[in-house]
Formats: C-alpha cells, structure tokens, sequence
C-alpha cells in the first residue's frame, strides 16, 4: 500500500494552492459580504483548467483522475468555498454526468464549452417539495413526439443564474414511481425558463443559488440522457461522485482552519507564551490535525476507488460524512482558538464556520449518508475493499 501522490498529482496541488491563496483570497471577505459572483475568478479556472478537470482532453478536459480533481477542490476550499461549489457542480455532476451517460452528440455539444468554462452548468433536482426524498418529483416532462415540455419548480440551484445548460430531473410517467423519471439537458435561454432572485444564506455567499421555474419549456427528444427512466439512476450515480467533491471541499475547509489556527496560535500570546504552548490550546489542535488525516484517508480511498472501477456507493457517502461533520467541529474550535478575532470577518474563519455547514446539506444531508450507508451495510455490501482486494488493485 502506498500514500504517495504523483508528480503530476503534486503539480496540480501546488497550481491550485498558489491561484487559491494569490488569486482568491484577496477579495474573498468582500464578496462573501456583498454577495458578489466571483466572475473574475470562474473566468480565471476555466483559463486553468479547473471547471473540466477529469473531462477527457478530446472535449477540450484535462484528462485527470479523481484525486487530482479533489486534491485541487480542497486548495480552492481552504480560501474560497463560493468558487470550490461552483467547480465542483460543474464537474463532477454536470460534466462527469454527459460525458458518462450522454451521447456524443451530447458530449461534442456541450461538454466541450462547460469543460473550458465558458458554459458553467447548474443541476436541477431538488425542489420545494422534494430535498432528501429525491424521488417524489413534482416536475414534470411530458413525451410530445420529437420533445419533452417541462413544468415545475427547482429549488437551491447553484449556478442558477449564471450557468449556460441545466441537467433537470423531472417526472414522465408518475405511474412508474422513479422509473418514469427521466433526466435532461436544458439550455438556460429556452423560452419558458425563468430564474428567480439569488438567496441570501449563511455561508457561501458569494455562489449564485436560486430558485428556477420551467412553464411549458420545450425538450428536444435528443437532450434526454440516457434510456426512458434513467432519470433517478442518473441523478444517483452523479450525486455519488459529486459527493466526494463536497467531501473534499469540507476537508479543505478544515485544513483553512487549521493553518489559520496553528499561525495564530504561534503568534498570539497570553498568560507570558504563545496559546500554542498552552494545553487547552495545543490539544484542539492535536485534535483537528488527527481528524484531517481521517478525512483525507475517507476522501482520497472514495477517490481512488472511483478512479478504479470500483463500488464506491457507500465510501463517497462515509468520506462525505465524516469530513463535513469534522470540518463543521473544528471550525467553531478554529473561532474559540481565534477568541475576540475569530468573530470578525478579518480573520477568515468565521467565514470557513459558515461555510462547513452547506457541507452537512447538499448533494445529500448527514443523515441521508447514513442511510446510504446503512442500507448498503444492511445488504451486506458495505462497498469498503478489504486489504487483499486494495493490494491487488494498487
Ligand atoms: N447508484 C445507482 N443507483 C442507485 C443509487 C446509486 N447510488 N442509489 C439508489 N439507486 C437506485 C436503486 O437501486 C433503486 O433502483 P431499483 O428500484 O431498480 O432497484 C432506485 O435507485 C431507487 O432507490 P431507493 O429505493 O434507494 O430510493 P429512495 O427513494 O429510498 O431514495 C436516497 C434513496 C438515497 C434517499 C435518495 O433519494 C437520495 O440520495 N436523496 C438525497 C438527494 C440529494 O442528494 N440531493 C442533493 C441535491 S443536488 C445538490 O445539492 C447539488 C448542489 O447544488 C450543490
């Protein structure tokens, strides 16, 4: 067994931490303030190559695999969780998702500009009926011959007025249950699509998440991904990955945290020595160092099992859980470390608190991890590789 990354996968990490620390972090208090769209900044990864990371290079992709992918997501998310989102839903649900189960027409149409960055893409499940129980969907899309014409309502959109193409989960046949739900690629500037204001929330505010109605659009038959009720299979399977971009993203916000803390920690000083020095102090940071190297084992195994064919259900679930639940931990330990100084916005990790919270809801609450996880333990297929299975994959 072996913990060592490549040089390639070295290299990206570096990229991604110099652009994160020389290009986002200047101006990141600000726009989390005003709730600014970091226009700029997408603009500057998809130059980079950060919004069609492991999109294959014939689409115009940088070919990586997984890990690379969340090595990058966890610099960004250590600084500006706003942007890391952003790439996240564009890669590894949007992207992954067309070039996985699409069609090539599909793929050269479209994957080709989402993986440049000059389309940013948005998924469209929930909605405000439909959050954790994802298959009870109210939108519907109904066959008409050559197209689909959709209604409804999608909730929490991220990138819902910025992105250029919408992956909507909508119902067909409610008489099929998930079986008639299907999945389709809807170009934002279809007549009948209308985004509603941006939400105010508590962290990541600088993302773009809104409200977005469907009233009579139609679907050309040709933008429908996958076979009749592949929907609901589709919306899983992509969300089993993108769980391991949030996961990643909740360990880079802990890992924020952390080099926040330990500085100043070693700056500080009370009581004649630095509050590092101090065991109250030392130990909350013994204890945030040994939860990131748990989190880093959960997220980049989940990774690599992805990038090696392998059931990664129930691994992507647990990475995701056990990270957000730390990184939501020790990021209000990463304010008490900071006392007085930790509660204004000047020193970053409140913003980092706010933001771990998201990591606990989206693509999938805690508790539907634990379902996920449960459910595949219950069946006897917990999905984890034994050593003998991960020695012959290495
Ligand atoms: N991969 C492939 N297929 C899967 C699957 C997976 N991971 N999980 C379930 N399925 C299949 C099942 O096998 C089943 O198929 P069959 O009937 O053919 O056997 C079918 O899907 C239905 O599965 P369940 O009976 O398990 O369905 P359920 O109603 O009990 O719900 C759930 C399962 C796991 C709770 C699911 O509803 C779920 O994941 N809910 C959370 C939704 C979610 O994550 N939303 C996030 C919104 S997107 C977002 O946040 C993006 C953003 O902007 C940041």
């Amino acid at each position: 067994m072996t913990f060592e990354l490549s040089e390639e996968q070295l290299a990206v990490r570096e990229a991604a931490r110099e652009f994160a620390q020389k290009e986002l972090k200047p101006g990141v208090i600000d726009r989390d303030i005003k709730m600014v769209y970091p226009t700029d900044q997408v603009k500057a990864m998809g130059e980079l190559g950060f919004l069609g990371m492991m999109v294959s290079p014939e689409y115009g992709g940088g070919g990586m695999d997984t890990l690379s992918y969340v090595l990058a997501i966890e610099e960004l998310s250590k600084v500006d969780n706003s942007c890391s989102v952003i790439m996240s839903v564009n890669n590894s649900l949007v992207c992954w998702g067309i070039e996985t189960y699409g069609t090539e027409a599909q793929r050269l149409k479209y994957l080709t500009k989402l993986a440049t960055g000059e389309w940013i893409g948005a998924f469209c499940l929930s909605e405000p009926e439909a959050g954790s129980d994802a298959t009870s969907q109210a939108t519907t899309a109904i066959d008409h011959g050559d197209h689909y014409v959709l209604n409804g309502t999608k909730n929490w959109i991220t990138n819902g007025s910025t992105s250029k193409l919408h992956l909507v989960i909508a119902q067909s046949n409610p008489e099929l249950g998930h079986k008639g739900i299907n999945a389709f690629i809807v170009e934002a500037d279809s007549e009948g699509v209308a985004i509603g204001a941006k939400e105010d929330k508590l962290g990541i505010r600088s993302s773009d998440t809104t409200t977005i109605m469907y009233t009579d659009v139609k679907v050309p038959k040709e933008n429908r991904i996958g076979p009749e009720g592949f929907g609901f299979k589709f919306a899983m399977k992509v969300l089993t990955g993108g769980r391991i971009g949030i996961a990643a993203q909740a360990l880079g916000i802990l890992g924020g945290a952390y080099e926040l803390s330990v500085d100043y920690a070693h700056q500080r000083a009370a009581f004649g020595k630095p509050i590092s020095k101090h065991q109250a102090i030392a130990f909350k940071l013994a204890d945030m160092s040994v939860d990131i190297e748990a989190s880093k084992l959960l997220v980049y195994r989940a990774a690599w099992m992805k990038d090696n064919n392998m059931d990664y259900v129930s691994s992507s679930s647990m990475a995701k859980l056990f990270a957000s639940g730390a990184a939501m931990r020790h990021t209000v330990e990463a304010v008490q470390i900071h006392g007085g100084y930790g509660f204004v916005k000047e020193y970053h990790v409140e913003r980092l608190m706010r933001d771990a919270k998201i990591t606990q809801i989206y693509e999938g609450t805690s508790e539907i991890q634990k379902m996920v996880i449960s459910r595949n333990l219950l069946k006897g297929q917990l999905n984890v590789p034994d050593m003998k299975s991960t020695m012959e994959n290495v």
